[in-house]
């Protein structure tokens, strides 16, 4: 999709829609008095006076350059605050444009504070023009082009906004890419050819620890036992950003990437498992983020690390009962062969010690119990330090995408026991996303400030939600890239 930025007064616009949002301080857009401008006034009282819900479209005839016009009321949409508004507006206006044949959108940004938006209008766009459509016969996509109406003299500002937030949305599409592609397509050695091909292309470093022997040898025991039972032999991915400066922070981003997610031994049920294909969200998040770091140059070193295994039952299959080493000498049984995710995570987080992370943050589907909790729209988070979680809540809450806190209570670390090894990898029936990051927790390297984000609910949509379709969202690269630049 090309968007670009247009200076032209509302006058010398052409376009087969304009896009422009009424917000109740007339902030994003200047109303003048050429055809455009009186119909926007118009629609203004209109909606003051209640005659249309949330939006209006009118069309122009002959003789006006302009062939349509679309109009939103932010006033009117109340669920979300005006920054996540004007991405859904962006998105819905493509569908307007889908039914009416219409090719070229211009949105009207060009109020005193419609440069602010901009990212937020480019968001709106990418996101929503998102499709999974590789594998349909009929694709119903058509290509369409944007310019962005906002005064020159905000110009510098407009380009920076515009750059950055292309550069995280085309990353969020990768991540969504990643998942909603079937798990006989990307698995361990796929996920790591991603992250081989953004390491080539960008600024960062790479190390793959590939197979279980290599794994086995420096002591990787959770990806190992994990892998056992598939085909496809288990990897720990690592890339490294370091700024041009020195910095005395470093920050690990952390996934989980179980590329499928059969429950192993402990098998689950049939219905709904084909979204296991998506088990590797955190770890596809953590690729896509270093994308855009690379690309961003944050004053941080980031670090990411993705533990990526397949869990399935086989002859070689892990068991119910059998009990492994993790690196850092604690001994768990695996009760529960689903609990997966946990395991190969005591590994990714040996390794952000080992990286000398000062930060640690991961992201994992982790539990079901936490999509009960917080249903699809809200992530879970817990953690070791309120700052840490704090700065991670704000910079999600920056980019539309909510985090929820659950306590780490001491108290519960005893469902975590175990009579034959020092911890039992599942807890009870309570609590379960609660207990599944206290099982973190007892990995977390010495010293490291650590927040862990249970992203179950959110990385997959069964119906459309905001600016997405059903599918992958890619949850989590956008707090990352904002969390990365925020420190
Ligand atoms: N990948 C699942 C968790 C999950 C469930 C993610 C639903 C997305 C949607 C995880 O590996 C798992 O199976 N967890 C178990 C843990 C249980 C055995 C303690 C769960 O939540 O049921
Ligand atoms: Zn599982
Ligand atoms: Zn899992």
């Amino acid at each position: 999709m090309k968007i670009s930025l247009s200076p032209q007064p509302l006058a010398k616009l052409k376009a087969d829609l304009a896009v422009a949002v009424i917000d109740p301080d007339g902030e994003l857009l200047d109303i003048d008095d050429s055809v455009l401008g009186k119909a926007l006034a118009g629609a203004a009282k209109a909606f003051k006076r209640g005659k249309y819900q949330r939006e209006l479209l009118l069309h122009f005839g002959d003789g006006v350059p302009v062939k349509a016009l679309l109009v939103f009321s932010s006033s009117l949409e109340k669920v979300y605050e005006l920054r996540e508004s004007v991405k859904i507006f962006a998105a819905r206006s493509l569908g307007h444009a889908a039914d009416f044949g219409f090719s070229r959108l211009a949105f009207l940004l060009n109020g005193r504070l419609g440069v602010d938006y901009v990212g937020a209008v480019t968001e709106g766009y990418v996101l929503g023009d998102y499709r999974f459509d590789k594998y349909l016969k009929d694709k119903t996509k058509r290509s369409v082009s944007v310019s962005l109406v906002c005064p020159s003299s905000s110009r510098r500002k407009a380009e920076g906004e515009l750059m950055r937030s292309r550069i995280v949305s085309e990353e969020v599409n990768r991540a969504r890419d990643l998942v909603n592609e079937p798990g006989d397509k990307i698995y361990p050695k796929t996920l790591a050819a991603v992250a081989k091909k953004i390491a080539s292309s960008g600024k960062l470093g790479l190390t793959i620890v590939s197979g279980a022997a290599a794994l086995a040898r420096q002591g990787y025991s959770g990806l190992v036992a994990v892998g056992k039972g598939s085909i496809y032999p288990p990897c720990l991915i690592v890339l490294r950003y370091r700024p041009a400066k020195k910095s005395k922070r470093h920050l690990a981003l952390v996934g989980k990437g179980i590329t499928f997610d059969t429950g192993g031994i402990s098998i689950k049920p049939s219905e709904g498992m084909w979204s296991m294909k998506g088990d590797m969200a955190g770890g596809a998040a953590v690729i896509a983020a270093m994308a855009a770091i690379a690309k961003l140059e944050p004053k941080t070193a980031v670090t990411g690390i993705v533990a990526a295994a397949e869990n399935f039952p086989g002859p070689d299959a892990q068991r119910p009962g059998d009990i492994i080493v993790a690196k850092n000498g604690k001994s768990i049984m695996v009760d529960n062969t689903d609990a997966e995710g946990r395991l190969v995570l005591t590994d990714a987080l040996a390794r952000a010690g080992e990286e000398k992370a000062t930060h640690i943050v991961d992201a994992a589907t982790l539990t079901g119990a936490i999509v009960r909790t917080l249903g699809t729209s809200v992530a879970g988070i817990m953690g070791n330090d309120p700052a840490l979680i704090r700065s991670v809540i704000d910079s999600g809450a920056s980019q539309g995408e909510a985090y929820w806190e659950l306590p780490l209570i001491e108290e519960y670390r005893e469902m975590l026991k175990n009579p034959y090894a020092d911890l039992n990898n599942i807890g009870g029936k309570l609590a379960g996303a609660i207990t599944a990051g206290l099982f973190l927790q007892e990995f977390v390297p010495e010293g490291a400030k650590w927040a862990h984000l249970d992203i179950a609910g959110p990385f997959i949509l069964e119906k459309k939600w905001k600016y997405f379709p059903e599918g992958a969202t890619g949850f989590g690269v956008k707090t990352f890239v904002a969390l990365a630049e925020s420190m």
